[in-house]
């Protein structure tokens, strides 16, 4: 890993470190939604996506090799970060919402995803790469389509969602001071 990153390369190495760094870290957080998911659809969105970013971390190692590199991870503390405060959530989250939680972070994981790939694409081009810019375009491509889907499913999700607290009540006070 590099002290400082003093060339174009040398910085869009470690971005490209930190996308992998993303996307691994992305196919935990997938494993843990799976676990918590209640909803069969919500289920199935997160493991096709899981499926797709399987190939991400493919892709991103297909742009390593095009561009003559060891393939080499970064830190990414952003997706550290949005994979900390969507499991503190879910946690804290009654059953009968949580799918609705897990989607709104799928929204934020998304977003970040998008920017990711946005800019590695744009350094790409600007090096005069546009063969990795193509594969990298097809992680964007992805990562687009499934925030549409994820947008689509809170929606539905959100419009079934129960008006009342899940636990009211003296059985719901013990449940929410155990938790
Ligand atoms: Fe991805």
């Amino acid at each position: 890993m590099f002290e400082r990153l003093n060339t174009p390369e040398e910085a869009y190495n470690y971005k490209l470190g930190a996308a992998l760094t993303m996307e691994r870290t992305v196919l935990q957080i997938l494993e843990a939604n799976l676990k918590e998911a209640q909803d069969e659809q919500v289920g199935a969105l997160f493991r096709h996506h899981h499926a797709e970013t399987e190939g991400h971390v493919r892709n991103l190692e297909e742009a390593f090799a095009l561009l003559g590199w060891d393939v080499d991870d970064s830190p990414c503390p952003a997706i550290d970060g949005l994979q900390a405060e969507g499991k503190a959530t879910a946690k804290k989250t009654d059953d009968v919402l949580v799918d609705s939680v897990l989607l709104q972070g799928a929204v934020e994981v998304e977003h970040h995803e998008i920017g990711v790939y946005e800019n590695l694409i744009i350094n790409a081009r600007a090096m005069g790469r546009d063969d990795v810019a193509g594969v990298l375009q097809r992680n964007l491509d992805d990562e687009t389509h499934t925030l549409d889907e994820v947008k689509t499913a809170q929606k539905r999700v959100a419009a079934v969602a129960p008006k009342e607290p899940a636990h009211s009540g003296v059985a719901g006070k013990i449940k929410n001071a155990l938790s």
